[in-house]
């Protein structure tokens, strides 16, 4: 089983893919579009799940809340703007703009976690207890998938 650290990076490396895909297609097109909404259920799961398994233990530690803190406030600001381009038309000349924003805010909060956060997080989350915090993650992140889904098939039926 992959630990938490490369089940988290996985996912990063998936939105990394999205968000080039997002930005070499065109206005309104089906290919961006599949690809938003790849993108956009996928963040919302993994940053969901991330705070449920990884950010509440950092969050036990003194010394881990600082950085808990400053990413799930991160987490809020991005899923602002994921809301804002979601409720946009896509092939409105605003849109890329916006996407712009997200993707190098997101970018950059992907390579603090991978670099800052985990450094610190192996201290609480060690080689011992990977397997079991891995699992929850992906378990979680399942789960919170299926609500999203939901709610997003919901809100295009209205
Ligand atoms: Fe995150
Ligand atoms: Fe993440």
């Amino acid at each position: 089983m992959p630990s938490i650290y490369d089940a988290i990076t996985a996912d990063h490396e998936k939105h990394r893919d999205l968000l080039a895909t997002i930005v070499n297609t065109e206005g309104g097109s089906p290919e961006r579009r599949e690809a938003w909404n790849a993108f956009y259920c996928d963040i919302k799961s993994h940053s969901a799940a991330e705070e449920e398994e990884f950010y509440a233990v950092l969050m036990q530690e003194t010394w881990g809340q600082d950085t808990a803190r400053h990413s799930v406030a991160e987490h809020h600001a991005l899923d602002e703007i994921v809301e804002e381009l979601n409720d946009m038309d896509m092939s409105s000349p605003g849109w890329l703009t916006r996407f712009k924003t997200l993707k190098r805010d997101y970018e950059h909060h992907m390579e603090e976690e991978e670099n800052e956060v985990f450094t610190r997080a192996r201290k609480v989350v060690g080689e011992e207890e990977n397997d079991a915090y891995s699992e929850r993650f992906q378990k979680r992140k399942e789960k919170e998938l299926g609500l999203v889904q939901k709610k997003r098939e919901d809100h295009l039926e209205d």
